[in-house]
């Protein structure tokens, strides 16, 4: 019998093979709000997903970013994100994703990131490791912040209330190698993951940008929370992955960031 994962994998490879098929042609853009935009790619991706996904898991319950999913009353719940990287996608970036994440009773149990333009397939299963393209990943052994490469995100919805994070961008940028802003979440916790970036941080993210990277993250051997080293949740906006080295270091940083801002409010 097929596990879990090898199904989400045959699936994810599918809809990437559409994404890397669709990405060279015209794309028909049109707009959830005025800087959100949706492609047919990204709904073209989600109906080829969530009619495997029927196929396999029929009582399964699908949370998928374009409303396709069904919540059903079962244990199972996969998080589905069909084109992570949209902006990029319609912009003709190459740097864009497939991410599906499966959760039992709110628990991660397995988690697949599938980047069609590289070829990277990430994996992972609970308590069994993170692979990409089956070889055994980990996460960075970097413990100095001055020494690490970044990551975050600045979510499309939200464009107007970017404030926070740009100053949580502009003091890390003065104090680590560098950030970056790529693009897609779920390969940015990818690189986590793979020991390319020593942490990521996101404010306002929906489950299905971080289900699968998130497992991919603990698996690998790295740590997950929220901005304050509190307990990771799905149900939480913001997600804080790091290589578990340089956690505490950039839970500070956070903290001190934050606190400057209430300060500057508070004066207001
Ligand atoms: C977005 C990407 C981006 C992140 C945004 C997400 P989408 O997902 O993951 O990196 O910064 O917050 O919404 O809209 O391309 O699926
Ligand atoms: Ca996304
Ligand atoms: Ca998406």
């Amino acid at each position: 019998m097929q596990s879990y994962l090898s199904i989400a994998v045959d699936i994810a490879k599918e809809a990437g093979a559409l994404l890397a098929q669709l990405f060279h042609r015209p794309h028909e853009i049109s707009y959830k709000s005025r800087f959100n935009l949706v492609t047919e790619a990204d709904k073209r991706s989600e109906a080829l997903i969530i009619e495997r996904l029927r196929t396999h898991f029929p009582k399964h319950a699908v949370v998928a970013e374009e409303g396709g999913g069904e919540r059903t009353a079962s244990d199972y719940c996969w998080y589905v994100d069909p084109l992570d990287g949209t902006t990029n996608f319609a912009h003709g970036f190459p740097v864009f994703s497939v991410s599906m994440g499966l959760a039992c009773r709110k628990e991660l149990i397995a988690g697949v990131v599938y980047d069609p333009m590289r070829e990277e397939l990430f994996t992972a299963e609970r308590n069994a490791g993170a692979y990409l393209n089956n070889q055994r990943i980990h996460v960075s052994k970097n413990a100095s912040l001055d020494e690490s490469l970044l990551a975050t995100g600045f979510p499309v919805f939200t464009a107007t209330d970017h404030h926070l994070n740009i100053q949580l961008y502009h003091r890390f940028t003065l104090i680590c190698h560098g950030i970056r802003r790529a693009g897609s979440a779920a390969l940015d916790l990818c690189s986590v993951a793979a020991g390319r970036f020593e942490g990521f941080w996101e404010l306002k993210l929906n489950p299905w940008d971080k289900a699968a990277g998130a497992l991919l993250v603990t698996e690998a051997g790295g740590r997950v929370s929220d901005l304050s080293g509190g307990e990771f949740s799905l149900e939480k906006d913001e997600i804080f992955a790091s290589n578990g080295l340089v956690h505490e270091a950039m839970c500070q940083v956070f903290a001190e960031v934050m606190k400057k801002e209430q300060e500057a409010a508070n004066r207001e």
